[in-house]
């Protein structure tokens, strides 16, 4: 059984990393989607919050499940007996700082393999902060987000 993860801070999900994730979970059997404590970026959810939000915008696939991590990517792949490493790559700046977490990575378990899904023109340019940005904002993200995360951060920037 071909086992892989597609992991991020996901603070929070869009439909940019569902895009990456979905097509991502067609390449392998079963995709845990990790979700990062990522305490390093302060982030607006809390890990619980992040991976509730991602449970529920992901749970009309079969293949998909969600779990949150703190340590090491690599140890949490190890514990799913994953082999693949599936991440999404948007624009050429991405590709330095990805290009270092794979050497990285593979420094420290060679059998786990990454492989980089190109997300389409229009996620190219779609962050967490930006969405979160435009939701402080009060701008409409319906187009950004699903429904769930959409309802969460209007809760989160309106209270
Ligand atoms: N659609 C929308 N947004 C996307 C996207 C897409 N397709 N692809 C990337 N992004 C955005 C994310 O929203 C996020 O935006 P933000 O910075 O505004 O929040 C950003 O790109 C990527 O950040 P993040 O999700 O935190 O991923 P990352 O590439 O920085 O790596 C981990 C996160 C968890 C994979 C990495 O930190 C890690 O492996 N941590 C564990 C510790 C470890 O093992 N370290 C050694 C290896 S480096």
């Amino acid at each position: 059984m071909k086992i892989g993860i597609t992991p991020g801070t996901f603070d929070p999900i869009t439909l940019g990393h569902i895009d990456i994730i979905k097509r991502a979970s067609h390449i392998v059997d079963k995709l845990i989607v990790s979700v990062a404590e990522s305490s390093s970026k302060s982030p607006v959810f809390s890990l619980e919050e992040r991976v509730s939000m991602a449970c529920e915008a992901l749970r009309d696939f079969e293949n998909i499940e969600v779990d949150g991590f703190g340590g090491l990517l690599v140890d949490f792949a190890k514990k799913y007996n994953a082999s693949y490493v599936i991440k999404g790559l948007r624009v050429i700046t991405d590709f330095e700082y990805e290009f270092q977490q794979t050497a990285l990575n593979s420094e420290l378990a060679p059998d786990i393999e990454t492989i980089f899904v190109m997300a389409p023109p229009q996620s190219m340019y779609l962050s967490s902060t930006m969405v979160r940005e435009l939701a402080s904002l009060h701008s409409d993200i319906s187009s950004f987000v699903p429904k769930n995360v959409e309802k969460a951060l209007n809760r989160k920037f309106n209270s």
